[in-house]
């Protein structure tokens, strides 16, 4: 990876970030920002297509989201951090792309189609939610990025971006757009505390960035185990154990969770003593992030500042691919 790789990366601000968030693509980020040339997006827009009814929500979110950026360690010397609907170029962008893509095409997208399923659209499914692939195909190569970082279930929309990045050029004979690799990592998908195989703010049962100690210990005395381990000196099962399947992403002595997995297997070893190590260990992480993110909190002004700075420069890059794309389009008078 160098300097010459450009990376597109982002979040929809309808929450603040959880750890889920930050083992399938911040930790990812922090990272790459020292090698490659790196955007990250806060998708207000996107986050609009199923939150229309409460801008206000999307709105505060934005800050939120800027503010576990921060925290994480994304650093805004080395990244462009920039808010979405501030750049008219995806927009403009958007309603190019959406004549390269058939309306089976999205439908079948199986991003789509699990979020379909999860948010049980009352009236009907919008409009401007079944074309988000084809935005952030957009979002994507207005940047040129030829690298994604993002959790496993964003892979659809990059193949579907991918698709309209050869669809273009061929069509305009052109080399204007590039494709994108995702980049996921090895854990690229966390349970949520409940044991449900996504963790996720809509399903209630993430862990957040900014959860206080209490939060934090309250959220892990909840957290799902064996159910079939009743007593401390019954065996008891590690697969589908959350708290084992946390220790092996976030427990810092692989040694120790090894120890404490098999003494767990034979019976002895109770769920509150592997919970409490547990809480230890990730206090480890998010204990430092915290107490940054407190900081950054306090001075929305200065935060503020910075996502004006990077949306000006994100700006500019945006308009340049957008005059590319039009000028391939025979659309420049
Ligand atoms: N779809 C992403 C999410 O659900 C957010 C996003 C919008 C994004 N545009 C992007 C991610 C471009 C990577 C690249 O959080």
């Amino acid at each position: 990876m160098s300097t010459r790789d450009i990376i597109l990366t982002g979040d929809r601000p309808t929450g603040p970030l959880h750890i889920g968030h930050y083992v399938g693509s911040l930790a990812n980020r922090v990272v790459l920002q020292n090698t490659c040339t790196q955007f990250v997006m806060i998708a207000d827009v996107q986050a609009l297509t199923d939150n229309y009814e409460h801008p206000e929500k999307v709105h505060d979110n934005v800050f939120e989201v800027a503010c576990d950026y921060l925290a994480v360690g994304i650093d805004p010397t080395k990244t462009t951090i920039f808010i979405q609907s501030m750049i008219p170029a995806l927009a403009e962008l958007t309603m190019y792309y959406m004549n390269l893509v058939t309306v089976a095409r999205v439908q079948r997208n199986p991003t789509v189609k699990t979020e379909i399923k999860q948010k049980a659209f009352g009236e009907g499914i919008p409009v401007g939610f079944m074309v988000y692939p084809i935005s952030q195909a957009a979002d994507i190569t207005a940047f040129k990025a030829n690298l994604v970082p993002v959790g496993e279930d964003q892979l659809p929309m990059i193949e579907q971006t991918n698709e309209i990045v050869r669809t273009f050029n061929r069509l305009y004979q052109t080399d204007t757009l590039v494709e994108a690799k995702a980049l996921v990592p090895k854990c690229a998908r966390l349970s949520g505390i409940d044991g449900q195989a996504k963790m996720s703010k809509s399903l209630g049962n993430a862990i957040y960035l900014k959860d206080s100690v209490d939060e934090l210990a309250k959220k892990i005395q909840k957290m799902y185990t064996d159910p079939g381990h009743l007593k401390v000196q019954d065996p008891g099962k590690i697969e589908g154990n959350t708290v084992f399947e946390y220790l092996d992403v976030f427990g810092v002595d692989v040694q120790k969770v090894t120890e404490l997995k098999e003494q767990y297997q034979r019976g002895g070893l109770g769920d509150m003593v592997v919970k409490k190590y547990l809480l230890e260990q990730l206090e480890i992480l998010i204990a430092p992030m915290r107490a940054r993110r407190q900081e950054y909190a306090k001075d929305r002004a200065q935060v503020m500042k910075m996502l004006h700075e990077g949306t000006t420069l994100a700006n500019q890059v945006a308009q340049q691919t957008l005059y590319d794309v039009k000028k391939a389009m025979h659309l420049l008078y």
